[in-house]
C-alpha cells in the first residue's frame, strides 16, 4: 500500500525523523486556517500518490494567509496525473540550504535491502541517477545487520553529503531505516532531505509503501487505506474476503481459482461479441472452499451491481467437490431469497459432478439454468444480459 505524503510523516514523527510542521485538510477555508495558526510561510502541497507533483503545479510556496487560500483553491480539484486532488497539506515553508536524496528499498532481483542516498536531491532525482550516477550511491544492506548510526554515516558520506552534515544526517537516516523496519515498508524515500542554513536536516517530502504481507502484524496501518478510492462494490467485497474486481461488463463472473475465472472472462467477452457486445462485469474468485456462505457473499456483492444482467457461475470441482459446491449455491440462493432477482448460468464439471448437477435438477430453482460445458454456458449467460 503506498502511502500519501502526510501519512508517511505521520510515520516518521513516530520514530523521530525531523519533519517540517503542518496539517492536513480537504479545504480551502481549513488550508487558510492551518497558515494562520503555523503563522509564518507555507508550502501547500497536493497529496496524491503520483510523483512530479511539484512539476505539475501541486506544490506552491505562500508567504500569507491569502496565498494559502489561493493556492488551495488552485490545487483541490487539480488533475495530476489522473490523480484528483482532494487533500492538502499545509506545512510550515522551511529554509533551504541544500537538497539531498535518500531512500530504502526492498531490492528483490538481489534479495537484499538497498540504500540509496545523493548530495544532488530535490526534484530531477531520476536524471541524477541517468547522467551522473556516480553521484548516487546505491549501497546494499544487510537484513540481519540492518543500519547503525555508523553504516548511516557511511551511507550520508557516499552520497558525497558534506562533512559538517554527516553527523546529524547519520542519525536521521538511522531513523528512516528504524521506520522502514519497523512499519515493515518496502519502500521508504525521503527527496528532498534538506539542509537549513543552521544545518539541520529535515524530511520535507516523504515516500513510504507498506508491505500488506505484514498487515496481521500491523494493525495501525489498516488507518492508512484510502476507501475514498475504492470502489464501493469491492470495498464490500473486501469485507468478506472475497477477491473481486469490478469490470465494466453485464455479465457477473463467478469462479473457483484465479486461472479459471480469468480463462471464463475471455470465454465471456467472445461470447458476448455476437450478443451486441456485452462483457464481464467482474472478477470473482471464491477460491477453493465454495461454501455456501461464501457463495452468498460472492453473489450478493455481484447482485448488487446495477449493471449486471446475468450471472456466470463456473466451477471445476477439485479438492471441494461439485455436490458441496451445487449446495452452495442452493444454500446461497435461499440465504438471499428475493434479493436473487437475475438469471444464474451454472457450469459444473469434475469431482462427483453427477451428484452436483442432480442437486441443482431437484431445486429446480426458476433462475437457474445449468449448462453442460463453459462454451455453450458463456454464450447462454451472454445471450441472457443482451436480454434474449
Ligand atoms: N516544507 C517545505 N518547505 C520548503 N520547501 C519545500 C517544502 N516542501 C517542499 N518544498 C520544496 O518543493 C519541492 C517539491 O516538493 P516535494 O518534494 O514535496 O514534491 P515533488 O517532489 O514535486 O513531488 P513528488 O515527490 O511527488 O515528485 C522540494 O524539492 C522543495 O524544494
Ligand atoms: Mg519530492
Amino acid at each position: 500500500m503506498d502511502l500519501f505524503e502526510y501519512q508517511a510523516k505521520e510515520l516518521f514523527a513516530k520514530h523521530g525523523v525531523p519533519t517540517s510542521p503542518g496539517r492536513v485538510t480537504d479545504t480551502v477555508a481549513d488550508a487558510r486556517k492551518i497558515a494562520e495558526e503555523i503563522g509564518k510561510a507555507v508550502m501547500v502541497k497536493a497529496q496524491v500518490k503520483v510523483g512530479g507533483r511539484g512539476k505539475a503545479g501541486g506544490v506552491k510556496y505562500a508567504a500569507t494567509p491569502d496565498d494559502a487560500q489561493k493556492y488551495a483553491e488552485d490545487i483541490l480539484g487539480l488533475d495530476i496525473k489522473g490523480h484528483v486532488v482532494k487533500r492538502l497539506l499545509v506545512a510550515e515553508a522551511s529554509d533551504i540550504a541544500e537538497e539531498y536524496y535518500i531512500s530504502f528499498m526492498l531490492d528483490r532481483a538481489n534479495r537484499n535491502y538497498l540504500a540509496m542516498c545523493s548530495v544532488e536531491g530535490g526534484v530531477e532525482i531520476e536524471e541524477v541517477a541517468v547522467n551522473s550516477p556516480d553521484r548516487l550511491a546505491m549501497i546494499a544492506v544487510d537484513p540481519v545487520k540492518g543500519v547503525d548510526l555508523a553504516f548511516a554515516r557511511s551511507i550520508a558520506e557516499q552520497g558525497h553529503l558534506p562533512a559538517e552534515v554527516l553527523d546529524a544526517a547519520a542519525v536521521t537516516i538511522q531513523k528512516l531505516w528504524e521506520v522502514f523496519i519497523a512499519e515493515d515498508a518496502t519502500l521508504v524515500e525521503v527527496n528532498p532531505l534538506v539542509r537549513t542554513p543552521d544545518d539541520q536536516i529535515l524530511a520535507l517530502d516523504g515516500k513510504v509503501t507498506l508491505d500488506e504481507n505484514a498487515s496481521f502484524r500491523q494493525p495501525g496501518h489498516e488507518a492508512f487505506a484510502d476507501h475514498s478510492a475504492t470502489d464501493p462494490l469491492e470495498l464490500k467485497a473486501q469485507e468478506s474476503d472475497l477477491n473481486y474486481v469490478k469490470l465494466d461488463g453485464e455479465v457477473g463472473i463467478i469462479g473457483n481459482g484465479a486461472g479459471l475465472v480469468m480463462s471464463t472472462l475471455d470465454v465471456v467477452a467472445y461470447a458476448g461479441e455476437k450478443h451486441g457486445g456485452v462483457k464481464p462485469a467482474n472478477f470473482l474468485d471464491i477460491g477453493g472452499g465454495a461454501s455456501a456462505a461464501v457463495m452468498a457473499a460472492g453473489l450478493d456483492v455481484i447482485l448488487g451491481d446495477e449493471q449486471v444482467k446475468s450471472v456466470f457461475v463456473n466451477v471445476f470441482g477439485g479438492i471441494t467437490a461439485c455436490d458441496a459446491v451445487a449446495n452452495g449455491i442452493v444454500g446461497a440462493l435461499k440465504t438471499l431469497g428475493d434479493s436473487a432477482n437475475k438469471p444464474l448460468v451454472v457450469r459444473l464439471d469434475g469431482n462427483n459432478v453427477e451428484e452436483g448437477r442432480r442437486i441443482l435438477a431437484e431445486a429446480n430453482h426458476p433462475l437457474v439454468t445449468v449448462v453442460g460445458t463453459m462454451d455453450e454456458a458463456a454464450d447462454k449467460a451472454a445471450a441472457l444480459a443482451a436480454g434474449k
